[in-house]
């Protein structure tokens, strides 16, 4: 078992429940990007109804919240960038800075012009004539599929009402935080800001900035077709749709799945080809995450409701499965020591706090020192004391570790070490491209 499938996610789907795939109905079997006929003939053009400011009130009406980690409502986002001074303008984040995550890479990389529409069909909503797209860099596939994307929609006089500029964002975990993306385009580093001003008060140039995912604009797109109500089709009345999914760890097919939201546990795996050996925990939403007992994952459903009852949250949506062969004290020492490697640098309770639960983490590894008294005091002081969420992110990470693999840490301290090895299932970044 290694990392290896992250490294080239694919994007899969199944049949069923019914009204799915949504976004990954045009998915390709070669895996090439859809082209501008091809998604023209699939969609056409929203209807007049669903345009312009018209598409807030529909996009309020599906329910639609965010899908980069944070699960804004999209419609409280649009309406915020409405009616200033300054004319707005639209950021589409595709950073996808989150080692364990590949949905938003392919999402660019194969349906590039559904991901362009809802970036468009937002600017007309909101007023902007603006468009940057963060592209995760260093310029890559992503990036090639996009600027053919635009070439073939410059042939068919698509989009002349907006100006669409590419941004290569640097492949860093805090890089795809909005106000770090704000900064680095205007000019600064990829590092996250106090806030206020928050994007949408004063953002890039300056103007108002709409910040939002890629996914939740490719999910903008369809809902200007096919309107709030189809949207609700799919999920609870609190939390309506589908999402991507990345699925890795021991999974038969390791890949990015749409899911309809409130789908058990159980078949999302399913739809992965199940599990290929014995699980010790499930983690849930990616580094910001949190670790999720076998048995308590698979009667759960898709949801953040039936998540936050185990202190659990999507997040980013990623799941990754991790073989109870594997050392799990040893793979979150791992993490904690990228989480730390990761903190942009200018906060002392990020920069140094992380990096003290690192070691800390390490000596428990080795059993050193039972260091958990100190960890969860650590753990509560650095809580909210950044000017980004990432120390709160990284922390949470490792309180629900503590608490997941506790019989796994007491075996560490009473050998040091447990019958299992490190494996490398949690990617760590390391500037590496997937
Ligand atoms: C440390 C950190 C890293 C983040 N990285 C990403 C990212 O790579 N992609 C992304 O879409 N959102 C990321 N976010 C969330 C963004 O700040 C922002 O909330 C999101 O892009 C808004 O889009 P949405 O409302 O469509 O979810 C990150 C947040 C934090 C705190
Ligand atoms: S909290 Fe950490 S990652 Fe966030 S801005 Fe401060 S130093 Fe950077």
């Amino acid at each position: 078992m290694n990392a290896a499938p992250l490294t080239r996610p694919r994007v899969a789907t199944r049949r069923g429940p019914a009204g799915l795939p949504r976004l990954l109905a045009s998915l390709r079997e070669d895996g090439r990007a859809e082209s501008a006929r091809s998604h023209a003939h699939r969609y056409g053009t929203p209807a007049d109804a669903t345009r312009g400011r018209a598409l807030i009130a529909e996009v309020e009406a599906s329910g639609l919240a965010g899908r980069g980690g944070a699960s804004f409502p999209t419609a409280v986002k649009l309406e915020s960038v409405v009616g200033g001074r300054h004319r707005p303008v639209v950021l589409a984040n595709g950073a996808e800075g989150e080692p364990a995550s590949g949905k938003d890479r392919a999402l660019l990389r194969t349906l590039p012009h559904l991901v362009l529409d809802g970036a468009v069909l937002a600017a007309d909503a909101v007023g902007a004539r603006d468009v940057v797209l963060a592209l995760p860099g260093p310029a890559g596939v992503e990036r090639a599929s996009v600027e053919a994307a635009l070439e073939e929609r410059r042939r068919h006089r698509l989009d002349l009402q907006v100006t669409i500029r590419l941004a290569d964002v640097p492949h860093r975990f805090v890089a795809g935080e909005e106000t770090a993306l704000v900064r680095y385009l205007n000019g600064g580093p990829a590092k996250p800001t106090f806030t206020p001003p928050r994007p949408f008060e004063r953002g890039v140039g300056g103007a108002p900035t709409l910040v939002n995912n890629v996914e939740t604009l490719a999910h903008v797109a369809l809902i200007a077709r096919f309107g709030g109500d189809w949207f609700r089709e799919l999920g609870t009345s609190a939390e309506p749709g589908s999402v991507l999914t990345t699925l890795s760890g021991a999974v038969r097919r390791p890949g990015v799945y749409e899911v309809a939201l409130a789908t058990s546990f159980a078949d999302v795996l399913d739809a992965a080809g199940g599990l290929t050996r014995g699980i010790s925990a499930f983690l849930v939403g990616g580094y910001f995450g949190s670790w999720v007992r076998t048995d308590d994952a698979l009667a759960l459903r898709f949801l953040e409701a039936d998540l936050k009852r185990h202190g659990a949250s999507l997040g980013a949506r990623a799941v990754i499965a991790l073989p109870d062969d594997t050392c799990a004290v040893g793979e979150v020492a791992r993490v904690a020591r990228y989480l730390a490697s990761e903190s942009a640098g200018q906060c002392g309770p990020c920069v140094r706090g992380l990096d003290a639960v690192a070691d800390a983490l390490a000596r428990l590894e080795s059993g050193d020192a039972d260091e958990r008294p100190r960890l969860a005091r650590w753990v509560s002081m650095i809580r909210g004391r950044g000017a980004c969420r990432h120390p709160d992110g990284a922390t949470a990470f490792v309180a629900s570790a503590l608490d997941a693999f506790a019989a796994e840490v007491d075996l560490h301290l009473r050998y040091g070490r447990c019958r299992n090895t490190v494996r490398g299932v949690l990617p760590v970044g390391g500037g590496e491209r997937r």
